[in-house]
């Protein structure tokens, strides 16, 4: 490390240790299964939506085993309000996978974590080094915010490889736990005060809108369904304020997902 490096560690440990957020439930746990659940869920929504959600959910479900074993169904209702049902969808895959061919323990390798449904590089990434302390190479939206606010200040389409080799050249290889919440607070606390600069990045994609979306006509639908299952002419009343081809059209999509079935002439959910 050189000295701009130090400095920068030392910034980061600094604010850490004035204005960490030390009470985060899933902060307090290193069970794979729950720092999953608490990852997954934390992709693209934010901390406070995903606190009442991921207590309700580790309380109904505290192991792997007890997800595994949950109908798709209760899981799906369980997620309504956090978006993205194929992510909750994708989690019990996981659990299942773990459970049954992993007697219920989860890989202690990056690519073994990988090998998992739904879990791609960040949330291997996490796991490996928020659940067993080991020290690689993370990169999310709130960590590349430090890292372009410290070290590409003005600079434009900065692209991961280069933030990349920062996050390695810096990583604690005695707490990398610590320093990725340290590194997490501390970019959300940037977002915060000095607006997103995360359009600096070469793979910043902005989240699309959602009202008029197909995400919300999905979550429409999915809500509808969870009260009762119901024909295809019952569903098209209730959701009579959505453009009707959409309706069809996203019906099809989460049909083809298996986030929606057909049962005895019923739409249901799985
Ligand atoms: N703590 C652990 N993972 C986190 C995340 N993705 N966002 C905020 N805090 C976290």
């Amino acid at each position: 490390m050189n000295a701009q490096e130090r400095a920068f560690v030392a910034a980061v440990w600094k604010f850490y240790r004035e204005h960490g957020r030390h009470d985060l439930p899933w902060r307090r746990t290193i069970q794979p299964y729950k720092i999953v659940v608490s990852e997954v869920m934390l992709q693209q929504t934010q901390v406070s939506r995903v606190l009442p959600k991921y207590r309700t959910f580790v309380h109904q479900w505290p192991t792997t085993k007890a997800l595994a074993e949950a109908r798709l169904k209760e899981v799906l209702t369980a997620w309504q309000g956090l978006g993205y049902n194929s992510r909750a969808k994708r989690l019990w895959e996981c659990a299942q996978v773990v459970t049954q061919d992993y007697h219920g323990r989860w890989p202690r390798s990056y690519e073994g974590l990988q090998s998992l449904p739904g879990i791609g590089p960040y949330t291997a990434g996490a796991v490996m080094a928020f659940a067993y302390n080991e020290a690689v190479p993370i990169l999310e939206t709130n960590i590349r915010t430090v890292y372009l606010h410290h070290f590409f200040p003005q600079q434009q389409a900065v692209s991961d490889q280069k933030i990349a080799e920062l996050v390695k050249r810096t990583l604690d290889q005695t707490q990398p736990r610590e320093w990725y919440w340290a590194l997490m607070d501390y970019g959300s606390y940037l977002k915060q005060t000095h607006g997103n600069n995360i359009q600096q990045s070469k793979h910043y994609t902005k989240q699309s809108r959602f009202i008029g979306s197909n995400r919300q006509v999905r979550g429409a639908i999915m809500r509808t369904l969870t009260r009762h299952p119901m024909t295809r002419s019952q569903l098209r009343l209730e959701l009579a304020s959505f453009q009707s081809t959409n309706v069809e059209q996203q019906l099809k999509r989460l049909l083809a997902e298996g986030l929606v079935v057909k049962q005895g002439g019923k739409l249901d959910l799985p």
